[in-house]
């Protein structure tokens, strides 16, 4: 038995212990847990590993935090706005423990890799029982138990434990989306990130592994199937099997089944034309492609540490482009990097046009405590990075409008996927990400059809199904 099997398997003696203490307390009714989650895919999947372990455990799930026997924020780092939501947060669950002292309140996720956060919790928010790392997510059933018998703080992070965990139970959110994990972790080290310090060194599943849930997900009617990782393209880096991200992709689209394949987030420095020749030849995956390019300016990408220049990316760019018919382009980008100035920020603006991107993800550059970029000069103020921000959103706002204008007219496969506030409309979504509402019955959610598109918006496209 491999290490992290025989781990698993004590695992599962502290699930069925946490279910009798669970069911003695509770006299047999099942206990509630509430989950918030903040961040990326990648800590909703996490949060849906946990949730399948507590549903093991005897929980049921509630929306309402108040009656909550077990509340837990899976919290994300990127951003210091991000950080400052949870600690808002934790803070307005103070009263809450008074009048319940016997939950137990619990913080995961990105933010408690770092000790500085940690500490601050510790000291801050003496109500909060339990804070585990990104590192301990398949201990949690051991670390539960251990909270709940002894009523003691425990505080268990920057734990380098590297080995990939398979066979942990998940509870899904979505009925036909899921979230589907290739990779953990990240190598890149790009200058303002924080990603790498709390996730750790990149480390692949095995294909076997990740051909295995994909089957699952297509055979139990999922429809849009996400892989996750932080950069996927260098998926496979330190496995034993000979596997590229384009191969494993090659060997998921084989499997038959009404289904959409989506993958995030791509590396332009490593995103080969090999990549873009398997998405224009396979039968499942989206015309689609997130392609986070963060600066337009090779000055700023150096300093970023990106490890591509602007050229590579208009030239990965433009070849996608040619390959894949109606190829739809996000990215994401950061403004007011240290030190950026004026005509750095102008190549930014200039490659948002050229490109012609569906959507973008725009960040206001935060400091990250422990990175690189934390100690370079910043010298540009708020005010002026808060006015390059709004420009930009002006020229995409343009840029979206006029892709949408021009696929008004063309019919549109989509998945529909919930009914939209206004009656007897459907919102739905096409293969390139694009939200359509669409006028359609009911019975359609969750299923693919044809819509054809009649008007657009700056950012949504409006249609009737055929
Ligand atoms: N691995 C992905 C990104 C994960 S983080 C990639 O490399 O594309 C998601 C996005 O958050 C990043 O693409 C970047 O645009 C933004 N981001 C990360 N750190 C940031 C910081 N310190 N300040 C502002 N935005 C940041
Ligand atoms: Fe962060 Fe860069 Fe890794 Fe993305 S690739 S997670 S931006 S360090
Ligand atoms: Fe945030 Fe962690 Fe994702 S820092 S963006 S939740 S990997």
């Amino acid at each position: 038995m491999s290490t992290s099997d025989q781990f698993l398997k004590q695992q599962n003696e502290y699930i069925g212990l946490v279910d009798e203490i669970m069911q003695v307390r509770k006299r047999g009714e099942r206990p509630l847990a509430y989950i918030r989650t903040y961040g990326c895919q990648q800590n909703v999947a996490d949060s849906e590993t946990i949730k399948g372990m507590l549903a093991q455990m005897g929980y049921d799930f509630t929306e309402n935090i108040e009656e909550a026997d077990f509340i837990l924020f899976n919290t994300c780092a990127v951003r210091e706005h991000a950080e400052d939501r949870v600690f808002g947060n934790v803070g307005a669950i103070k009263k809450l423990k008074k009048n319940h002292p016997t939950t137990l309140i619990a913080l995961c996720g990105c933010m408690m890799e770092q000790q500085h956060i940690a500490q601050r919790i510790y000291q801050s928010f003496p109500f909060v029982g339990l804070v585990f790392g990104t590192h301990c997510l398949h201990k949690f059933p051991q670390l539960l138990y251990q909270s709940l018998l002894t009523g003691k703080r425990q505080f268990i992070l920057n734990n380098d434990d590297l080995l990939v965990y398979e066979g942990m139970p998940k509870r899904r959110d979505g009925q036909f989306k899921g979230w589907l994990p290739i990779m953990y972790g990240c190598d890149n080290f790009c200058t303002y990130c924080i990603v790498p310090y709390v996730r750790g060194r990149e480390r692949s599943r095995e294909s076997k592994y990740v051909l295995k849930e994909a089957r699952q997900l297509i055979e139990s009617g999922y429809k849009d199937i996400t892989l996750l990782g932080q950069n996927v393209n260098s998926y496979g880096k330190g496995l034993d099997e000979n596997i590229t991200f384009s191969r494993l992709l090659k060997m998921i689209d084989e499997i038959d089944g009404d289904y959409t394949l989506r993958f995030m987030t791509s590396h332009p420095k490593d995103c080969t034309k090999e990549l873009i020749d398997t998405i224009a030849q396979s039968r499942h995956i989206s015309t689609h492609l997130h392609l986070p390019f963060q600066s337009g300016s090779n000055r700023i990408l150096k300093l970023m540490n990106r490890r591509y220049t602007r050229e590579k990316y208009l030239d990965i760019v433009n070849y996608a482009k040619e390959k894949i018919p109606g190829l739809s382009l996000t990215s994401d980008i950061i403004v007011g990097f240290p030190g950026e100035t004026e005509e750095d920020f102008e190549q930014t603006l200039s490659l948002v046009e050229e490109v012609g991107f569906t959507s973008l993800f725009t960040f206001i550059y935060s400091k990250r405590v422990g990175t690189p970029a934390a100690k370079m000069d910043d010298p540009t103020t708020a005010e002026e990075k808060s006015e390059r921000f709004q420009r930009l959103l002006k020229l995409q706002e343009k840029v979206a409008a006029e892709r949408c204008k021009s696929m008004v007219g063309t019919t549109q496969r989509v998945l529909f996927e919930e009914k939209s506030k206004k009656p007897g409309i459907l919102n739905a979504r096409t293969s390139g990400n694009i939200v359509v509402e669409a006028e359609a019955d009911e019975s359609n959610i969750g299923s693919f059809g044809n819509v054809a598109i009649t008007e657009a918006g700056n950012w949504i496209l409006k249609g009737k199904i055929i």
